[in-house]
């Protein structure tokens, strides 16, 4: 069955009639041509396919595109441009947070969301008192970013990034 859905993608309004099946994150690298967000295990395991959806870090390949009609959603291409990085993204390169490349989009976008919930004060698991401070220990950070996998290993560079921009 297809459907009508509009979504807001990176500050565009965008139109689209897909099977109710589609999943976002298909919807946004077939329908969209939006291939900076990445297919690694299509089965919520790998945080390759992060983005942000009303501001909160969703998996994309496990969400259905219809579902989310009407909302603003911001991938790895709405977040910065090559002269004017995003701050996760510039202290991405500067720490060398990856090798191979293929998983810094869900991370950054990851990163982008947890910066948020440190922000708004959300406990993680590791933080059960929630007046402990700092929320952005690399602890704390390793443990947010627990859904995103770097095959690479390339994690300490990953934390240190994050910890320079959440400090
Ligand atoms: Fe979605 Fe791996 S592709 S979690």
């Amino acid at each position: 069955v297809a459907m009508k859905v509009s979504l807001r993608v990176n500050g565009q309004r965008r139109e689209l009639e897909l099977d109710t099946r589609t999943s976002l994150l298909d919807a946004l690298r077939e329908h969209l041509q939006l291939t900076g967000t990445k297919k690694g295990c299509d089965q919520g395991q790998c945080g390759a396919c992060t983005v942000i959806v009303d501001g909160r870090r969703i998996n994309s390949c496990l969400s259905l595109a219809v579902m989310h009609d009407g909302a603003e959603i911001t991938t790895i291409e709405g977040l910065g441009t090559p002269d004017k990085l995003h701050p996760l993204q510039a202290a991405f390169v500067k720490h060398d947070g990856y090798q191979c490349g293929y998983c810094t989009p869900g991370q950054i976008c990851s990163a982008v969301g947890v910066l948020d919930e440190i922000k708004r004060g959300m406990p993680s698991h590791v933080t059960a008192d929630l007046n402990a401070q700092p929320m952005f220990s690399a602890d704390e950070l390793r443990e947010r970013m627990s859904g995103n996998i770097c095959r690479c290993g390339a994690y300490s560079n990953i934390v240190d990034a994050i910890t320079e921009v959440a400090a």
